[in-house]
C-alpha cells in the first residue's frame, strides 16, 4: 500500500464543500479543546423536549468508570426522525424501497406516510402491552416494516434488538433469551436473490429455547405458507384496528434506544447497548458530514438493517437529517452483477455506501455489468466493514464512479455507533486503502503490546482515548464485561481490537483485527462461537478456528477439528460439519475450510497456540516461529502436511 498515491479533493467538491479542509481542521481543534461547547452546539441539530445543559460526563478509569452524554436532555428519536420534518418536508419521500425482484414494483413513503405507519406500528405494540424499557426483538427481512418497527419502538421507548434474518433459530433464541424479550416481530418469509427465507418457521423453532417469548407479530410479506399458533398475531390484522396517531414518549438522553448483538473474541455475542441522545446525535452528525448530505439527494446504504450500518445509515442518520433513504431487499449480484447500478439509475441515487466484499465480488464479474448502466446521478461513494484493498478502491473510483466521485472509506464498529475515522468528501485528499483522518471529537492513539504510546508514522494497536457521543454505554446485563472487554487491555483507553498504521501525513490505515474476531464479508464472527458450534457435534472432540485470507470475503473461516477417538475423517464428515455450523449459527458462519487434525498445537499449560494455526491457514509455513514450547511439537508437522488449500 503506497502512502503516496493521492486523490485530491475534486475541484467541484472543493468549491461546494459543506466542510472544507480549513473548516474541518477548525472543527477538529474545537472538538478536542472545548469538547463541551462543541457538542452542546452540535446538539442543536436535534429537537429536544428539554435541551441538555452539559455534554460529556465520562471516565474510562476503573474506579470512576462512566459514560454519559447530554444527561439532563430529554428527547424522542422518532420525533426527531419523523414529526419534526412534517411541517417542512411532509410530502418529501423519506424511504424508497426497492424489492428483491427487479420486476416487482418499488414502494415510496413520504415523511407523512412514514409517520402514520410508525404510529400505527407503535399502537400495535402498545396494544400488546409493550411499554417503555421493554425489549422487542426484530427478526425481519429488508422490507419497509423493518424501519417502521424500529422507529415504533423508539416512539414508545421500547428497546429494539434487531437480529439479522440470516441467523439460525438457535442464534435467534440466544438473543431473545439474553435480553429477556417477550415479543418478536417477524415476517412469514424473507426474499433474497429469488429465494425464500423461512423466518416465521425459524421463530417457531427458536421459541422452544426462548422461555421469555410470549408473542410473535407476523408481517405478511411473501404470502408463503406458514402456521399461525396461539402466540402469533398477524400485523395487518392488528394494525387495522389502531389509530395512525401515537404520542411520543419523552426519553432521557441516556435511556436505552437499542441493543445489537455482536461477536467478540470470547464467549457468546454481547448485547451492545446504545442510548438515545448521544447515539442519535452521532448518527445525524456523521451522516451529514461524511456524506455531505444535501436536500434532494437519494442516499443508499446497501447494508442490512440487521447490522449496525443499517441502523445508523439506513434509518437513524438519514431520517434524522430529513433525507431520502433507499432500502433494498435483495442481493448486490442478483439477478446479475449490474443490479446495484441499475437500482442507482432507477432511483437516481446520489450516494452509494457498501462493503468492499461486494465490490470485490462485482469486480470479478467484469466492467461490462457496470458500463451498461448510466450512473450519471452518482456523486459520492462509500465503503464500510473491512479494509478495502487499493485495487477494489481504484475499480470503485474509476469504473463505477468514472473518476467523478470521491470515496469515503468509513472505519467504525457496532460499539462506536457511527463512523469515527473517515474522510470528508470536500475536505480530505484520499489515499486508496486508508480511512484517512479522525472525525471531530475522535482521539485515536496507537500503542504497542505493552501499552506504550507510539508517536508519528508507526503501526500499533488502535485505541481511542476520549469518549464521543455515539459510544456504546454497556453490554446488556453485563456491565463488568463491558469494562473488561474494552478498557482493561490498555488501562484508561477504549481498545478497538483493530491493528492500524499511521503514515507521515497522519492518515490511518486499518490493518484488521488483532484479536480472535474474523471479518467475513464485512461481518464479524467470533472464533469462539464457531468453535462452540463445532464441538456440539457428537463426533467432534475439539476445534480451533482462525481467519484465512479470502479473495472476495476478505477473510474466510478455517477450522481445525480433532475427532473423538474411534471416529474417522472423511469428505462426507467434512461437508456435514460445514452444514452443522451453518445450521447452528447461520450461513455467514459456514467454515470455508475444515482440516482434520489429530492434535492441536498447545503449550504445556494447555493453551492453543493460535499464532501457529493462523500461519498455517494463511499458507505461511516458513515462519512458524518458536515451536519448542509446545507440549508436543510434532503435531505441527502433521498440520503443515495436511493443510487444506
Ligand atoms: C472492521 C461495522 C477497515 C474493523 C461498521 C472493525 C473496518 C470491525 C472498516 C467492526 C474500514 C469496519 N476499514 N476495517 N473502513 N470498517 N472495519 O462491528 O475490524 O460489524 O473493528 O461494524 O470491522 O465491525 P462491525
Amino acid at each position: 500500500m503506497s502512502d503516496q498515491e493521492l486523490y485530491p479533493v475534486p475541484a467541484a467538491w472543493a468549491e461546494a464543500a459543506k466542510v472544507n479542509r480549513a473548516q474541518y481542521d477548525a472543527m477538529y481543534r474545537a472538538s478536542v479543546t472545548d469538547s463541551d461547547a462543541f457538542w452542546l452546539e452540535q446538539a442543536k441539530r436535534l429537537d429536544w423536549m428539554k435541551a441538555p445543559t452539559a455534554a460529556g460526563d465520562w471516565s474510562f478509569d476503573e474506579g470512576d468508570f462512566r459514560i454519559q452524554w447530554f444527561k439532563d436532555g430529554v428527547l424522542n428519536v422518532a420525533a426527531n426522525c419523523l414529526d419534526r420534518h412534517l411541517a417542512t418536508r411532509g410530502d418529501q419521500t423519506a424511504i424508497i424501497w426497492e424489492p428483491d425482484d427487479p420486476a416487482a414494483a418499488p414502494k415510496r413513503f413520504t415523511y407523512r406516510e412514514l409517520h402514520a405507519e410508525v404510529c400505527r406500528f407503535a399502537n400495535v405494540l402498545k396494544a400488546q402491552g409493550v411499554k417503555k424499557g421493554d425489549r422487542v426483538t426484530v427478526y425481519l427481512p429488508m422490507i419497509p416494516e423493518a424501519a417502521f418497527a424500529v422507529l415504533a419502538c423508539a416512539r414508545i421507548g421500547a428497546i429494539h434488538s434487531v437480529v439479522f434474518g440470516g441467523f439460525s433459530p438457535d442464534a435467534l433464541a440466544g438473543r431473545i433469551a439474553d435480553c429477556d424479550s417477550k415479543i418478536v416481530i417477524t415476517a412469514d418469509e424473507g426474499r433474497r436473490g429469488g429465494r425464500r427465507v423461512a423466518l416465521k418457521a425459524n421463530v417457531d423453532e427458536a421459541a422452544a429455547r426462548a422461555p421469555s417469548l410470549e408473542k410473535v407479530i407476523v408481517v405478511k410479506s411473501t404470502g408463503g405458507d406458514i402456521t399461525m399458533g396461539a402466540r402469533d398475531i398477524w400485523y395487518h390484522e392488528a394494525a387495522a384496528g389502531v389509530s395512525a396517531d401515537c404520542p411520543v414518549e419523552p426519553m432521557n438522553a441516556e435511556d436505552p434506544l437499542f441493543i445489537l448483538y455482536t461477536s467478540g473474541s470470547t464467549g457468546q455475542p454481547k448485547g451492545v447497548l446504545h442510548t438515545t441522545g448521544g447515539y442519535l446525535l452521532w448518527a445525524s452528525f456523521t451522516h451529514d458530514l461524511v456524506f455531505d448530505y444535501r436536500p434532494g439527494n437519494v442516499f443508499w446504504c446497501a447494508a442490512d438493517i440487521g447490522w449496525v450500518t443499517g441502523h445508523t445509515y439506513i434509518v437513524y442518520g438519514p431520517l434524522a437529517n430529513g433525507a431520502t433513504t433507499l432500502m433494498y431487499e435483495g442481493l448486490p449480484n442478483w439477478p446479475d452483477a449490474s443490479r446495484i447500478w441499475q437500482v442507482v439509475d432507477r432511483h437516481q441515487v446520489h450516494t452509494v455506501f457498501t462493503a468492499p466484499t461486494a465490490l470485490r465480488a462485482l469486480m470479478k464479474d467484469g466492467d461490462d455489468f457496470v458500463r451498461r448502466t448510466s450512473r450519471t446521478s452518482l456523486r459520492l461513494l462509500g465503503t464500510v466493514g473491512e479494509p478495502i484493498n487499493p485495487e477494489a478502491w481504484r475499480w470503485y473510483h474509476d469504473v463505477v464512479g468514472e473518476g467523478r466521485s470521491p470515496i469515503v472509506d468509513t472505519w467504525w464498529q457496532t460499539e462506536t455507533g457511527g463512523a469515527l475515522i473517515a474522510p470528508l468528501p470536500g475536505a480530505t485528499d484520499l489515499k486508496p486503502g486508508s480511512a484517512t483522518l479522525p472525525l471531530p471529537g475522535v482521539q485515536p492513539q496507537l500503542v504497542d503490546e505493552n501499552g506504550q504510546v507510539l508517536e508519528g508514522a508507526v503501526s500499533g494497536n488502535l485505541c481511542i482515548t476520549a469518549s464521543w457521543p455515539g459510544q456504546m454505554r454497556t453490554v446488556w446485563n453485563d456491565h463488568a464485561r463491558f469494562f473488561q472487554t474494552y478498557f482493561t487491555t490498555y488501562r484508561g483507553k477504549y481498545f478497538t481490537g483493530d491493528g492500524c498504521r499511521r503514515d507521515e501525513d497522519g492518515y490511518y490505515w486499518i490493518t484488521g483485527r488483532v484479536d480472535d474476531v474474523i471479518n467475513v464479508s464485512g461481518h464479524r464472527m467470533g472464533t469462539a462461537e464457531v468453535e462452540s458450534a463445532l464441538v456440539l457435534h457428537p463426533k467432534v472432540a475439539e476445534a480451533a478456528v482462525v481467519g484465512m485470507p479470502h479473495d472476495v470475503k476478505g477473510q474466510g473461516i478455517y477450522a481445525y477439528v480433532t475427532l473423538n477417538a474411534g471416529e474417522t475423517a472423511s469428505a462426507e464428515l467434512n461437508t456435514a460439519l460445514k452444514q452443522w455450523v451453518r445450521k447452528e449459527i447461520g450461513p455467514i458462519a459456514t467454515p470455508d475450510a475444515i482440516q482434520f487434525a489429530p492434535g492441536l498445537p498447545k503449550t504445556r499449560s494447555g493453551k492453543i497456540m493460535r499464532r501457529i494455526l493462523r500461519k498455517i491457514a494463511e499458507g505461511d509455513v516458513s515462519s512458524l516461529g518458536d515451536t519448542s514450547t509446545l507440549a508436543d511439537p510434532s503435531v505441527v508437522d502433521d498440520l503443515v502436511t495436511n493443510r487444506v488449500s
